[in-house]
């Protein structure tokens, strides 16, 4: 499998439904959407509410990954307004599982995420949960960051850890993507691909072109 998240992080709000359309014309295959609340991280981006538009403007499924210190208040509403996929961080307080939890019960896939500091082990415990394990390529907190050295290997050890496990969670890679950083985290076996920058800056259309033509070079 491959898929292309496109970051509505990224996007211009103040043409959101045009820079939507475009990057579904062109392929994208899901929208991948940030909420920070500004104790997880410095940020503050967007709430639900954005997750409520995005649902009015694209038939795509929706991937949300909540920078947040407390997913459980986020997670009702999400689930109403159809979201498929909800990834919450291992290093929120108390951890992470009352929140995957949650998301398994109200229908909808869970992801957990891992800061880059964070080995990859941690995932273990969470492995029955979790159809999704989401490997930060950046520190979260904000986009058009560059790709961190050692991204790659992490994502290698990532893949064998799972292949070890028998587990089929699909490894996902956020930040830093590019279509010159796209085919290392494609070959070190990561096959969910967030893009934000390198799909809204610019041509949107001859962008994701690019990112998905990358994909499976060497
Ligand atoms: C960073 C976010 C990313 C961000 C990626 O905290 O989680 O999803 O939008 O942006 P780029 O692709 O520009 O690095
Ligand atoms: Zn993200």
């Amino acid at each position: 499998m491959f898929e292309l998240c496109a970051s509505i992080l990224a996007a211009d709000f103040a043409r959101l439904a045009e820079d939507v359309q475009a990057a579904e014309a062109a392929g994208a295959d899901a929208f991948h959407i940030d909420i920070m609340d500004g104790h997880f991280v410095p940020a503050i981006s967007f709430g639900n509410g954005m997750v409520g538009t995005m649902g009015r403007l694209t038939g795509k499924p929706l991937d949300v990954h909540l920078m947040v210190e407390n997913p459980l208040d986020f997670l009702p509403e999400l689930a109403e307004l159809g979201v498929k996929r909800v990834s919450v961080h291992y290093e929120i307080p108390g951890g992470p599982e009352a929140a995957l939890r949650a998301i398994c019960a109200a229908g909808m896939q869970a992801g957990l995420v891992l800061n880059p500091e964070t080995p990859v082990e941690s995932a273990l415990p969470y492995l029955a949960q979790i159809s999704q394990l989401l490997l930060m390529t950046v520190h979260p907190g904000c986009g058009g960051q560059v790709y961190l050295p050692g991204s790659n290997e992490k994502i290698a050890a990532a893949k064998s850890l799972l292949q070890g496990q028998g587990s089929n969670t699909v490894i996902q890679v956020d930040g830093g993507i590019t279509p010159g950083t796209l085919p290392g985290a494609y070959a070190a076996g990561a096959r969910s691909i967030v893009a934000g920058s390198a799909v809204f800056y610019g041509n949107i259309y001859q962008n994701v072109c690019a990112l998905r033509s990358e994909k499976a070079k060497p």
